[in-house]
């Protein structure tokens, strides 16, 4: 079992390519509305989870929402890929903000395991070079979350390791 230690209060940002198995784990491992997700954003402001051309707005709400629950001393979790910086710095600002420890959990797996996942859903219709590319930000994403401001990086690499992940709750005071 791997521990992934994460003070009571905090922002914690997913990180992974599509089909890594995000929402998947929110699912296991926080309650649902302890979870925000950028598919519920992009569908609330545009009825269609998958219209990047929403994401800006979706983002929008969805930051406003993880200040009010940071602010009422409430975790959070972001479940978006979190593979661009400027998403990523969204979050850390918003965190600080509240004076929240932002924190990034990071599920690596295969790229041709995602991709064979992503084939069999009938919700995500974007091709082999979108999740290429999301590989590749993946990559460069390793060394730039703590230098971003994320207090704690958790990575799991692999399906074995992600199931075996079991979220450990740190006292603050
Ligand atoms: P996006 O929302 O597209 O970014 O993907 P995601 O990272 O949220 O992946 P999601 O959790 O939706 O998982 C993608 C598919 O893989 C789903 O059909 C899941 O059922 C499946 N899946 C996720 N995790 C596991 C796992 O640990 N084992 C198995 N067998 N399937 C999994
Ligand atoms: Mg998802």
């Amino acid at each position: 079992m791997t521990s992934l230690d994460i003070p009571e209060l905090a922002l914690v940002a997913l990180v992974g390519i599509s089909g890594s198995g995000k929402s998947t784990f929110a699912r296991r491992h926080f309650a649902s509305t302890q979870v925000l997700s950028s598919d519920a954003f992009r569908a609330m402001v545009a009825d269609d989870e998958n219209d990047q051309s929403a994401s800006a707005e979706a983002f929008d709400v969805l930051h406003y929402v993880a200040g009010k629950r940071l602010r009422a001393g409430r975790l959070t979790v972001v479940d978006a890929t979190n593979l661009q910086p400027h998403a990523r710095a969204g979050l850390v600002r918003v965190a600080r903000e509240h004076d929240v420890l932002p924190v990034a959990i990071v599920l690596d797996v295969p790229e041709v395991l995602a991709w064979e996942r992503t084939e069999e859903r009938a919700d995500r219709t974007f091709g082999r070079p979108v999740l290429a590319r999301m590989s590749r930000d993946l990559r460069r994403t390793y060394g730039q979350l703590a230098r971003e401001g994320f207090r704690k990086v958790h990575v799991l690499r692999g399906v074995a390791e992600i199931d075996a992940a079991e979220v450990r709750y740190e006292k603050l005071f």
